[in-house]
């Protein structure tokens, strides 16, 4: 299916719908990512418990699953061009405060040939993004429609960028790399060009009624939280457990969601994130479940993470736990772990054809692990 937005380790919703069907409950998925597998239950008539702990992927799955009131999206979108041409004169070009591609003194993992989220933006760019940025900020709609217009700025970073490359699609992925010759596009076009394939998305597929807080799951399809889905103390045993957490040395989710968060921290999409949550959101590098030698965080803490989440989530009914680990001792690790915390499990490998090879040794593999 279409989606909304590119995000990493994304797996496709009719991937995960046969893992789903035949299972009671409402669908909790704790490292929820682009929201698909939330979607997938949606889509199967169940009710869905979103988490995660990345603000960026909070926002990308909040606009899949709930997405925006066409007729508001169309008015308050044509307001922002028009409002963002006329702040273009009084908006900076400047460098984004605290946009370094790094932890204090160490630098991301995937940090490659520039030092910060501003040097991937000419000067120009910086100003017409920020005067789009800014004509969001001032943009007085609901919070569906905000949030849907704080995506489409995030879906034209890419494009805008020097890691656009020329002759290539636009539909990329940050990666931090920009190409010796690159063809970044002007972010007022790629703005009205995400907004139209936003609308087609919209009107092509089902909104779901979204909510804030577990006691709201009566009324609405989803909850969706901005957690740590490790230390979440709310696990209930009546639901179902589905998810895929981090692999184990693939993708950076924070540091690469940095990207858009370095924009978003200075806008006020942390407003409407505080008044739909009650909280403000964080950047919570410490909390990520990931091996990134940079931070200090090995597989011993990883798996010590994972130990953490099982024991949590010990008590729900059914669980149901996507890996794609293609190292033998990992994945046995992570299977010896499941089995001494989850009790009595059943493992299964799908093979994957019709997507592309997945993980960092090109796999075609997702391991099971049942309980
Ligand atoms: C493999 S991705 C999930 C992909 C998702 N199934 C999809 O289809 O888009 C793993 C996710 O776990 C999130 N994550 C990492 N550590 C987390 C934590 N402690 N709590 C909640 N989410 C976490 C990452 O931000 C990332 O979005």
């Amino acid at each position: 299916m279409q989606v909304v937005a590119r995000y990493w380790g994304r797996k496709p919703v009719e991937l995960v719908k046969p893992l789903i069907e035949d299972l009671e409950g409402v669908v909790v998925d704790p490292f929820g990512g682009s929201g698909s597998i939330v979607y997938a239950a949606l889509e199967l008539g169940k009710k869905g418990v979103y988490i995660d702990l990345n603000p960026y992927a909070w926002l990308v799955a909040h606009v899949f699953i709930a997405k925006a009131d066409h007729k508001k999206f169309i008015e308050a979108a044509s307001h922002v061009v028009d409002k963002a041409y006329e702040l273009l004169s009084s908006s900076s070009s400047a460098k984004l405060k605290g946009d370094y591609l790094r932890y204090g003194d160490r630098p991301f993992l995937k940090r490659r040939n520039f030092d910060r989220v501003s040097d991937f933006f000419s000067a120009e760019n910086r100003k017409k993004l920020r005067s789009i940025l800014r004509a969001i900020d001032s943009i007085d709609t609901d919070a569906n429609t905000k949030l849907a217009l704080y995506l489409a700025f995030c879906n034209t970073l890419y494009p805008s960028s020097l890691m656009k490359r020329c002759g290539a699609g636009s539909w990329g992925v940050p990666s931090y790399w920009a190409p010796e010759k690159s063809c970044p596009e002007d972010p007022f076009n790629v703005f009205v060009r995400v907004i139209r394939n936003m609308l087609d998305f919209f009107s092509k597929h089902k909104h779901y009624k979204v909510a804030y807080n577990l006691n709201s799951l009566d009324t609405a399809d989803a909850v969706l939280l901005l957690e740590d889905g490790i230390s979440f103390n709310k696990y209930r045993s009546s639901w179902a457990l589905v998810t895929d957490p981090p692999h184990v040395d693939e993708v950076q989710y924070m540091e690469l969601s940095f990207f858009y968060w370095a924009w978003l921290k200075k806008s006020n999409f942390r407003s409407i994130v505080r008044k739909v949550l009650g909280k403000y959101p964080r950047y919570w590098f410490s909390k990520e479940l990931t091996v990134n030698p940079n931070r200090n965080q090995t597989l011993d803490s990883y798996i010590a993470k994972l130990f953490r989440f099982m024991t949590k989530t010990r008590k729900v009914k059914s669980k149901v736990l996507i890996m794609h680990e293609e190292r033998e001792y990992v994945l046995n690790k992570v299977i010896e772990l499941a089995k001494s915390i989850w009790g009595k499990i059943k493992v299964e490998y799908i093979e994957i054809n019709e997507q592309r090879n997945i993980g960092p040794r090109g796999g075609r593999t997702y391991t099971i692990i049942k309980a």
